[in-house]
C-alpha cells in the first residue's frame, strides 16, 4: 500500500466459471482522483448481468479484464472527494447505475468502497432509503427504458410480461398498471404468481405448467398489444405468437439464455411484428439524463406508484450464495448485498 491508499474488502474473480470463481480479498483503493469520489457502500444491487459477467461468454467482443469485481450498482455516503469535484461533498447520500459505457466495462460494486467518477452518481432524495435506490436503480432505469422509450402502454390494452415477480418485471407490472393498461403475468410457481397479482397483475399463467400462448389468447383473443420479455431463449419465440397484428415484442434480458437470431420474414408472418432489444446502458449514458431520469424513477417511489420489494439481503462474504440463489430462480423483486 502507498501513502493515501486504503485497503477495504471486495469481491474477485481471476476467471470466469461458476459462483465459487468469487473470493472475499482485501484490495488498496487508491484515494479519488480530480473528478472522482471515494464512496462507501451501503447497499449494493444484485442484478442478472453480475451472473452473465462472472459466467463470461455472453457479451462481447473481447474477454473481460481480469481480476474483476462484479456489481453495477449500488448506494452509499460520500466519504472524500477529488479537488476538481463540486457537485458532492462528504457526507451526501447517493447512488449510481453502471459507470460511463456498456455495463460488462467498469464494474466493481461488489466492495466495501470504491472509486467513483462525480458524473456517474445521482443525489439520493430525503424520502428514497439507501436500500431501496441500490435495489431499484438498475431496474428501474431498464423498466424505463421499456415503458418510456420503446412501448408505452395505453389505457385499456394488455400487456404480457413474462417472470412477473423478478427483479425488473415487478417493476414493469406495476407501471404498466399506473398507466391503465391490463397486465398479464407468467410466473415459475404458486408463490411467485401471488407476489405478481399483489402487485397489479390481472391474470398470472403458470408457464412452466401451460402454454402460454393458448392461454394469452384465451384471455385476449387476437393477442396482446406488447409483450415484455426478460427470460429470453425459452418463452421468445412463443412470445412472437402472443401479439395482435402490428403489436410489439421487447425482449429485455437473457435469464433462460441468449435469444436465437430471428428471420425478418417471420415478423411479417407474425402479423407485422416490431421487435425491440433495448440496452439500459444507453439510457443513462449522458449525466443529465441518467439523473433527470432517477428523479422521475425515485418520484414514482414517492408517489407510491411503484413499492420497491426487497426479499432478502447478504453480507459480501455472501456473494456465492446470492448468485445461487438467482440462478435457481429463488428471488422474487430485488437481492441486496449490505456490506
Ligand atoms: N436490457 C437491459 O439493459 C437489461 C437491464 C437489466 C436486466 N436485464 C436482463 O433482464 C433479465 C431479468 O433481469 P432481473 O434482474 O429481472 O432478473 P431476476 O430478478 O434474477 O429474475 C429472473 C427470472 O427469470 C425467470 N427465469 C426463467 N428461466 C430462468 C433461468 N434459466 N435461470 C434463472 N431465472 C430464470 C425466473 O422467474 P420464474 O421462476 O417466474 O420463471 C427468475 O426469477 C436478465 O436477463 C437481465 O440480464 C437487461
Amino acid at each position: 500500500m502507498t501513502d493515501g491508499e486504503e485497503m477495504v474488502k471486495a469481491i474477485r474473480i481471476e476467471k470466469h466459471g461458476d459462483p465459487d470463481v468469487m473470493q472475499l480479498v482485501d484490495i488498496d483503493l487508491p484515494p479519488p482522483g480530480p473528478n472522482e469520489v471515494l464512496l462507501r457502500h451501503t447497499a449494493i444491487g444484485v442484478n442478472f448481468s453480475d451472473i452473465n459477467v462472472r459466467r463470461g461468454g455472453f457479451y462481447y467482443p473481447e474477454p473481460m479484464k481480469m481480476p474483476l469485481t462484479p456489481g453495477n450498482e449500488a448506494a452509499g455516503v460520500v466519504e472524500s472527494v477529488g479537488a476538481a469535484v463540486t457537485d458532492f461533498k462528504p457526507g451526501d447520500r447517493v447512488g449510481y447505475v453502471g459507470m460511463h459505457g456498456p455495463f460488462y466495462h467498469f464494474t466493481g460494486a461488489y466492495a466495501e468502497k470504491r472509486i467513483v467518477p462525480a458524473d456517474r452518481l445521482v443525489p439520493l432524495p430525503d424520502n428514497i432509503t439507501d436500500r431501496h435506490a441500490a435495489a431499484s436503480m438498475l431496474k428501474g432505469m431498464t423498466a424505463a427504458s421499456i415503458v418510456e422509450h420503446l412501448y408505452t402502454p395505453k389505457k385499456g390494452e394488455t400487456i404480457l410480461i413474462h417472470a412477473a415477480a423478478a427483479g425488473v418485471s415487478l417493476l414493469l407490472v406495476q407501471w404498466v398498471k399506473h398507466l391503465g393498461a391490463n397486465v398479464i403475468g407468467t410466473a415459475g410457481s404458486r408463490e411467485k404468481a401471488e407476489v405478481a397479482k399483489a402487485h397489479g397483475c390481472d391474470h398470472v399463467i403458470l408457464y412452466r405448467e401451460t402454454d402460454f400462448v393458448a392461454e394469452v389468447k384465451k384471455l385476449t383473443g387476437e393477442g396482446v398489444d406488447a409483450v415484455y420479455d426478460g427470460v429470453g431463449k425459452d418463452t421468445f419465440k412463443k412470445s412472437m405468437d402472443c401479439v395482435r397484428p402490428f403489436g410489439k415484442l421487447v425482449n429485455y434480458g437473457n435469464a433462460s439464455g441468449h435469444v436465437p437470431p430471428i428471420d425478418l420474414l417471420d415478423c411479417a408472418a407474425k402479423g407485422s411484428l416490431s421487435v425491440a432489444r433495448p440496452a439500459v446502458s444507453f439510457l443513462v449514458a449522458k449525466t443529465e439524463n441518467l439523473r433527470r431520469n432517477c428523479a422521475h424513477f425515485f418520484d414514482l417511489i414517492g408517489q407510491g406508484v411503484v413499492k420497491i420489494k426487497i426479499s432478502k439481503t447478504y453480507r459480501l462474504e455472501d456473494a456465492v450464495q446470492v448468485h445461487r440463489d438467482v440462478e435457481a430462480g429463488r428471488a422474487t423483486g430485488s437481492l441486496l448485498i449490505i456490506p
